[in-house]
Order: structure tokens, then sequence, then C-alpha cells
């Protein structure tokens, strides 16, 4: 399964709001649609909808559109995750735009095997490690992120089990990361994710391993809403939190996690579950998609570069020149 393909100047995505039930592949040249997608988290996760922006815009250039304003349009789609307007930036710099979108791709898919071979190696034997949200390969086009370190320490031999939040109000975690696991044969439980504290504390845990949307210059990292509760509980029972996300998630120009605008969404998502209204007639919501952990709760941040460890913000600064990491 491939979650996005280019293909002949057309791009094909899998629509992710329809899974498990059901793979469905989408394959369209307007890159407005591919903006309805990134909208509506048919197409989600940080590395991923940057790739997908990256490919909107060549088939904006393909179109002879002006793409600028396609640009503008993409990077509103969601203002958390710096990776959309990163690889929307670096399309718009590129002589040839679709080699460019192409290159992205191939990027990731390296850094992710990178990031899964650095971060396998924290994770010790026979370990249950917790996971939040999605960061695997639909998040990411590659083998994922937190999701690929998993992969790897499976891969290895290294007996790993995952409890997978369902990650309330668009279940990720019990829809796309159980997927995810099942098709590679990865021991896992989903869990509601007001029992993650609980089994933290009892010792059911022995690391917590998450992507990120953003990551600021100090090493404060917006994830999924959810994931500061996690770290909170993490510390307070002293095991490790793991942030693992490619260079491109970094965000130098924002100091401190108090920069990082972090999405409302729709307060049907919370009032409905599966579409199925479960809150009375009239009744209101608030809906954040992200919330920022602090640096100070992250035991280390897995990237392509190098696993960075506090304090953050030198080992940040230290490897913001490197250059990407080749196919
Ligand atoms: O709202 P989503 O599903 O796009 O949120 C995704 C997450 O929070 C992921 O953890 C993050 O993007 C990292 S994906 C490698």
């Amino acid at each position: 399964m491939q979650p996005i393909e280019w293909r002949d100047g057309a791009l094909r995505f899998v629509d992710q709001t329809l899974l498990p039930g059901k793979v469905h592949y989408v394959e369209t040249r307007d890159p407005d649609d591919v903006a309805a997608a990134i909208r509506s988290l048919a197409l989600r996760g940080a590395p991923l909808i940057g790739i997908a922006a990256a490919y909107a815009l060549a088939l904006a250039h393909r179109q002879g559109r002006d793409l600028r304003p396609v640009a503008d349009a993409l990077a509103a789609t969601r203002p958390t995750a710096v990776n959309l307007r990163w690889a929307l930036d670096r399309v718009l710099a590129a002589a040839d735009h679709e080699s460019e979108a192409v290159r992205i791709h191939d990027e990731q898919i390296a850094a992710d095997e990178r990031m899964g071979e650095l971060g396998a190696a924290l994770i010790p034997d026979h370990a249950t490690v917790l996971t939040h949200c999605n960061a695997g390969a639909l998040a990411t086009g590659g083998i994922g992120s937190a999701l690929g370190v998993i992969k790897t320490a499976h891969r290895q031999a290294r007996a790993v089990r995952v409890l997978v939040d369902e990650t309330r109000p668009l279940l990720q975690g019990a829809r796309l990361t159980a997927w995810e696991l099942a098709a590679e044969g990865i021991p896992y439980e989903i869990i509601v994710d007001s029992a993650a504290a609980g089994l933290i504390a009892c010792g059911s845990v022995q690391a917590v391993i998450v992507g990120a949307d953003r990551i600021a210059a100090n090493g404060d990292a917006a994830n999924k809403v959810g994931t500061y509760a996690l770290a909170l509980a993490a510390r307070a029972h002293e095991v490790p939190l793991y942030v693992v996300a490619p260079w491109s998630t970094v965000d130098a120009a924002t100091p401190t996690g108090s920069g990082i605008t972090i999405e409302d969404r729709a307060e049907p998502e919370v009032l409905y579950v599966a579409g199925t209204r479960v809150a009375p007639e009239g009744a209101t919501a608030r809906n954040p998609a992200f919330d920022v952990t602090p640096a100070a709760l992250v035991t280390a941040i897995v990237t392509e570069r190098g696993v960075l460890r506090p304090p953050y913000g030198p080992a940040i600064a230290s490897l913001s020149s490197e250059p990407a990491v080749a196919r």
C-alpha cells in the first residue's frame, strides 16, 4: 500500500478518512482537490501533507497556474505542521517543480529509514511502547517516524509490543496505527486515551514514542492533542518520552512552543463519533487538534540527522545547517 504516489503527471492517494474499512484510491490532476483532501484529513500527518502539497504545486504548474496563490491556499489548509510551508517553499524556489516534489518524497523515505535505525537503538528488548495518533507510513509516505522506529525494532526481532492510544476525536490510533501494526504482524492493543496514565503508572510501558507536527528551536514539540498529558505521565513515572520527526518538522524560526499555531477544528468532530451524535442537542465543543509538549519533558528527539539530547537549543542550532539525507 502506497499512501501517496506520483504517476504520469497525476497524484494518487489513499483516502485516510475511509480506513480501515475501505482502501479507496483517489486520483487527481487538480491541486484544489489536494487542498480539500488535506483539509478533510483524507491526506494527513505532517510529512505526508508536505509531500502532498509539493505534488499539488507540480499539478498547478502543469495547469499553467500562478503558483503563489495556490501555495498560499495549500499552506492555509492546516496551520500547525511546519512541513507544509517548508515543502511549498522548496517547490516554489526550484527550477523544476515536479522533480523537487519527487525529491522531497524520496528524502522522506530515506529519513524514515534512518530515524528507524537510530530510534530502535533506544528501545529495550521485550519493551511495551505506547504511541499516540498515527506517525506511520500513512503519515510520512515512508515507513513512518515514531511507527518507523517500532517497525525497525520489530524487524530486528526485539519482541516489541505496542499500546495504541485510540486518539479521539478522529481515532487515528484505533483506525490507522492499529491497521499498520496488524499489517506488519506487530502485537498491539488499543487503549482509550484516558487509560494511558494509569498503565504508565503501573509499569506497563517502557517508552512513549510519538511523532511531531512542529518542533520549536528550543525543542518544544507540537503533536496530536493528548501528547502533553502523556508526557506529564511519563515524566512522573520516569518513563522515557521520545519524539521522532524528520528535520523538516524542526522550525528554527519559532523560538519556543508558545509561537506555534494550534489548529482548532470543527465542533462536530467532538460531538459525533463515527457519524453518530453522542452529545445532547445544543452542546458545544472545543477541539484543539494539537498541543505542545515542553522540551523539558522530552527525553530525546530522534531525527535523520541524529539523536538530540537536552539542552535542545544548542543541539538544534548545531545540526541546522546539515544537508538532507540523500536516497
Ligand atoms: O491531525 P493529524 O492526523 O494530521 O495529526 C498527525 C499527528 O499528530 C502526527 O503525530 C504528526 O503529524 C507526526 S506524523 C509523522
